[in-house]
């Protein structure tokens, strides 16, 4: 046996005490998939409970710790993303007792009817590019569901403003991925993000920000944080249940009163369930410390850096874009500035590129952004680049 100890040793520094061993055939052997310290919080709290259908302690800390990093005094927990952005929809219709929800173009927000529209489509079917039409993402969604949606471009201030101006005191509110990571990483322009909150508060409505991709992994307090916008809600999921079922939904007093005075019903059996938010606190209190993202740069630097470098000296017309932790390569010569942008990028050499790290011994994800966490090592950025420098050279020749 050979045991991989620098990687064992940085990842104890970062808190993951999970080790991985490499098998003289070669094969990889790993003690524990999450962080020990999270694995052992559940444990704990496996022996104590794990469904009393009521907060416990963790619930009541998960809030304090949440409305730290996002500035947002009021949370409420389920077990998925979609049911966090279905319940912030639903929050700011009970709020502003209007019906109408703008969602941008490609962005995903989950797999609940009432916003699986205009992700992952045929753009040919989705009307013109600055107006464009809901179109349902599967079959199986009923057509009604579109009904009280409307759908925007991404990074467009223009096509919000003439909703408003045609509609506006029929809109509860905007959702949408501050930084889109669901057609690659595409960012905001300077001024969007804020624009949008400004021009929504001024016709009564409100802007939720779903940070389920963003949140607690591109900064401590998220997109929000990153942004410097402050939302009036904020969905999450995903990390920070650090491997368990979980997603939580946060907002301003003002419009979580709905939810606090009991106006509308926001329930579910497992929501805030004991074993979530056991591991959820120790991943925010314990894993994802303020100190990770400064670490997350470096890795950011050399991974970004690498790859664009070895495009650049092939030649290949590509733009990678990186926000910290998360990012993800457009084969076309343009930064894309919105969905439609993203669908003209050459999907052959994207596939290509995720083949050459599969063989080099690295699984991402094809079509997603790429994700590393605390656990990965600048060994393991290098590989990613090495990988990628054979690609390049490869089609470069
Ligand atoms: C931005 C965004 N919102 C919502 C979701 C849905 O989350 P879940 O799969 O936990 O329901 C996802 C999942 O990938 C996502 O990326």
């Amino acid at each position: 046996m050979r045991y991989r100890h620098s990687r064992q040793e940085e990842a104890r520094r970062l808190g993951v005490r999970g080790w991985v061993r490499n098998r003289e055939d070669g094969s990889v052997e790993a003690e524990c998939s999450g962080p020990r310290e999270a694995v052992e919080a559940v444990r704990r709290r496996v022996a104590l409970g794990t469904h009393f259908a009521m907060p416990v302690e963790d619930t009541v800390v998960m809030a304090e710790l949440l409305a730290e990093r996002f500035g947002l005094p009021l949370w409420r927990f389920e077990n998925s993303g979609s049911e966090a952005t279905m319940d912030a929809c639903r929050i700011m219709r009970a709020a502003t007792g209007r019906d109408l929800i703008i969602k941008v173009e490609g962005a995903y927000h989950g797999s609940a009817d009432g916003l699986a529209f205009s992700y992952w489509i045929d753009v040919s079917k989705a009307g013109p590019p600055d107006r464009p039409v809901p179109v349902p993402n599967t079959v199986g969604v009923p057509a009604a569901y579109s009904e009280p949606l409307r759908v925007v471009p991404y990074n467009d201030l223009a096509a919000v403003e003439r909703v408003l101006a045609d509609e506006g005191d029929r809109v509860a509110g905007l959702i949408l991925e501050p930084i889109l990571m669901n057609c690659g990483v595409v960012l905001p322009e300077p001024g969007y993000l804020q624009g949008l909150r400004d021009l929504l508060h001024r016709h009564g409505a409100l802007l939720a920000f779903d940070e389920v991709k963003t949140g607690a992994t591109i900064a401590y307090g998220g997109a929000t944080e990153w942004s410097g916008v402050r939302p009036d809600l904020v969905a999450l999921a995903k990390a920070i249940g650090g491997g368990l079922p979980i997603g939580a939904v946060g907002g301003t007093e003002e419009v979580m009163a709905v939810v606090a005075d009991g106006t509308m019903e926001q329930e579910g059996t497992f929501n805030g369930n004991p074993l979530s938010m056991a591991a959820a606190r120790v991943v925010l209190s314990e894993i994802l410390t303020p100190d990770v993202y400064g670490r997350f740069d470096e890795l950011e630097r050399a991974l970004t850096g690498g790859i664009s470098a070895a495009f650049e000296r092939a030649g290949i017309p590509a733009v990678v874009t990186s926000v910290r932790c998360r990012g993800s390569v457009h084969y076309r010569p343009e930064r894309p500035r919105n969905f439609r942008e993203t669908t003209d990028a050459d999907d052959r050499l994207q596939h290509l590129a995720w083949l050459y790290q599969l063989n080099g011994g690295v699984f991402m994800p094809e079509n997603d952004p790429w994700t590393f966490g605390v656990a990965h090592t600048e060994e393991d950025v290098a590989r990613v680049v090495e990988n990628a420098e054979a690609f390049a050279r490869a089609v470069a020749d």
